[in-house]
């Protein structure tokens, strides 16, 4: 018999023996004393009397092996038809070995390092008995005012969807029924990422056709590649939240994407739909929920409390009916029927943390520095180097969302460079938001011949419910570079933050040489400290480009390369034009998307197409140089620009990419192809391709292209 086949006469004959209190509970997950949340916590003592009962399906947020083993022990072995429970974590970069944050992971624009990254996670949670992590985070993001920018992959729909989809391979591999493996739950289903103003929870407002070409991409991919399940957002969509919305999870998501996996919802999000004013009570929360295609609540209870009741309704039956049986598959796929304690060991910690893991750590963040300005580095193994500012002495450098993280296991960059010969001292200055501290600075400054300043946010400074409106560097960090730069000492400026900040007055420091270098670290995870200290000496030449673009200020957000244009557009480049900038900042970005430097010299030329006509696809080459004497990475960007069709196009869309690795001084003829599937938009709902003339743009980033034009028939 087929494995398929078999799965179905088990779960057949265990729904067929449920009673309808036993359906419903596994379409239930709870929350148990202790666990890792981030919602309001709950007095659980009844849960053990719930899960007896066959009430509950899944936990949330335990870590603690001995109590995960128990509770599986009481589904187990005291409930009538013993099935088992399942746990699931957020482990959003890592599990205990923290990998950069995603926003930073996604600017390595390397796919297949990124799922290595998240095969590592699936290993550290599987064997921390985790069978589920709630990641990948594929909300696209163009507000750095939102705080979760730093869990998602920026503001452009092909990358996010790359992104999305290895996360997903490194999480599920080939089967989930191993110990390396673990089910993925793609979030925040749908629109989170365009909350109203960047504040958390906030209402969507959206047309259609943007969903469908921007914000629903990554999950379509998602789908597409077996993602287990999917969690809806807080958010409204179009006036109804996500957790009841019908049209999304029914419509869309069940019937249009042919999704088979758990729609869960997010923390206690159905009892929020009282908050939201679309329900009055638990009992419609229940009801509007069923009928959405919500198939698991996470924490709130409505479904235990009041589904039951409408249970004789037979649409909710079969609904109910379906939720369970997609949960039990999830349950089956994870081989929890076969060995329910698969994964639970009490010596979890021995799985932690290996050396393989740490390396893979380390490449990941050296390919996820982002250097935005440089004519200094890297350093010279000679020179005397100053560290200064609130970010010397801190192991905090993993970023939020960071699993099971233990700081101890991190080093800061003080620690680090202890283990290295180079000729070093350090000086604090000033905490992130206050104690500035001169003294006995100046004559250490006086000492030494460069400096390296780390500035920024704390890493809780972004994540859920941490939006900002001043997205600068505090007054104390200015105050601190302000007293540095007076010294006129070649100056190098580190940046940690898990959002892009407002690097205007970093950029004039810069243009008038008071600074000499500016790279961006993010949050690195666990080997932050060795990947900056390999970065600035050049043992690692930086390879990251952007994913969300850099403002000028705040005023100018939302900011985004794949925008449309307008009837006044800049000409040749130029907008100095009230037409075409605000009165005080340009219109375009500081660093634009895809912008991102590297010790090596990068020379694009000869883009060749092998014809001017896109029939099924078209294949054309661009020769790169690698004009230095630094091996190093380099990502091949390239656009299309749909010059005519029904509706207005964004003046650049990202259609594919490269990153290669370059000797020095070597050149390569890079090809690509792109095919007539590739340039589907979608108007009116409906994907269309439109026939006419597109511009080609292939280079570093999103604005220092060569353009050249196809026709598509
Ligand atoms: C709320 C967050 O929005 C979601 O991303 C997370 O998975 C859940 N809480 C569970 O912690």
């Amino acid at each position: 018999m087929k494995k398929e086949e078999k799965k179905n006469i088990f779960i057949d004959e265990l729904i067929n023996k449920m009673t309808i209190e036993e359906k419903i509970g596994q379409m239930y997950e709870s929350t148990y004393t202790n666990g890792f949340i981030t919602g309001p916590e709950f007095e659980n003592d009844d849960v053990i009397k719930l899960i007896k009962k066959g009430l509950v399906g899944s936990i949330i947020g335990q870590y603690d092996n001995e109590v995960i083993y128990q509770l599986q022990k009481t589904a187990v072995e005291e409930t009538r038809l013993h099935i088992p429970l399942f746990f699931a974590n957020d482990i959003i970069h890592g599990c205990r070995t923290i990998f950069p944050i995603p926003l930073a992971l996604a600017c390595t624009w390397n796919p297949k390092l990124v799922e290595n990254c998240a095969a590592v996670a699936a290993k550290e949670s599987r064997n921390s008995g985790v069978q589920l992590v709630f990641s990948p985070v594929a909300d696209l993001a163009r507000d750095p005012r939102w705080g979760r920018v730093m869990e998602g992959y920026g503001e452009d729909p092909y990358l996010a969807s790359k992104m999305t989809r290895s996360l997903i391979r490194g999480y599920q591999g080939k089967e989930l029924y191993n110990e390396n493996t673990v089910a993925a739950c793609v979030k925040h289903y749908a629109g989170y990422g365009a909350v109203s103003g960047g504040r958390d929870y906030n209402s969507v407002d959206m047309s259609l056709d943007t969903f469908y070409n921007y914000y629903l991409p990554p999950f379509m991919e998602a789908t597409k590649n077996d993602v287990k399940m999917v969690m809806t957002s807080f958010n409204t969509f179009n006036g109804i939240p996500a957790t009841c919305n019908s049209f999304l999870l029914r419509d869309i998501l069940k019937k249009k994407l042919k999704f088979k996996g758990v729609v869960i919802s997010d923390y206690t999000a159905s009892d929020e739909l009282i908050k939201h004013k679309v329900c009055k009570d638990e009992e419609e929360v229940a009801y509007k929920s069923i009928m959405a295609g919500l198939d698991h609540e996470m924490v709130s209870r409505s479904y235990i409390n009041q589904l039951k009741k409408f249970s004789n309704d037979e649409k909710i039956l079969n609904y109910i009916n379906d939720s369970v049986r997609r949960i039990l598959n999830l349950k089956y796929d994870l081989g929890l029927f076969d060995n329910p304690y698969l994964g639970i060991h009490i010596d979890f910690e021995k799985y932690w943390l290996l050396p393989a893991y740490l390396d893979q750590a380390y490449l990941a963040a050296n390919e996820s520095i982002t250097l935005l300005e440089n004519r200094i580095l890297p350093l010279n193994k000679e020179d005397h180097v100053l560290f200064i500012g609130p970010f010397i002495d801190t192991k905090r450098l993993v970023g939020a969302w960071a699993g099971k993280v233990d700081h101890n296991y991190c080093k800061s960059l003080i620690e680090e460079l202890a283990n290295t010969n180079y000729h070093y001292d350090y000086f604090k200055g000033c905490e992130i938001n206050s104690d500035f501290n001169t003294k006995g600075l100046e004559e250490k400054i006086l000492k030494n011949d460069k400096i390296v300043l780390l500035l920024g946010e704390d890493q809780w400074e972004s994540g859920e419910n941490k939006s900002k409106t001043n997205l600068e560097l505090s007054d104390i960090q200015y105050q601190l570079l302000d007293y540095v730069i007076k010294f006129n000492k070649p100056t190098i400026l580190l940046i940690h933050a898990g959002r892009p900040l407002i690097l205007s007055r970093i950029k004039k420091l810069y243009e008038e040489r008071k600074i000499d270098a500016v790279m961006y670290n993010w949050f690195l995870g666990t080997m932050s400290s060795k990947s900056i200290i390999h970065t600035l000496y050049g043992i690692n030449n930086p390879s990251a480009k952007l994913t969300m673009s850099f403002p000028y200020n705040v005023g100018q957000i939302p900011i985004y390369y794949n925008h449309l244009p307008t009837g006044r557009p800049k000409e040749n480049g130029i907008s100095d034009d009230y037409r075409t900038r605000y009165l005080d900042a340009p219109n375009d970005a500081l660093y634009p998307f895809g912008y991102g430097l590297s010790y090596s010299k990068f020379i694009y030329k000869n883009l060749i197409l092998k014809s001017e006509i896109l029939e099924k696809e078209l294949s054309f080459s661009i020769e790169v140089l690698n004009d230095s004497s630094y091996a190093g990475y380099e990502t091949i960007e390239v656009y299309i620009e749909c010059m005519n069709d029904i509706v207005s196009r964004p003046i650049n869309e990202l259609k594919n990419f490269k990153k290669l690795w370059f000797l020095p001084h070597e050149t390569k003829v890079v090809e690509f192809v792109i095919k007539r599937n590739d340039l589907n938009y979608v108007v009116n709902s409906k994907n269309h391709i439109a026939c006419g003339t597109y511009g080609l743009k292939v280079g570093p980033n999103s604005i220092d292209t060569i353009v050249k034009y196809f026709t598509v028939k």
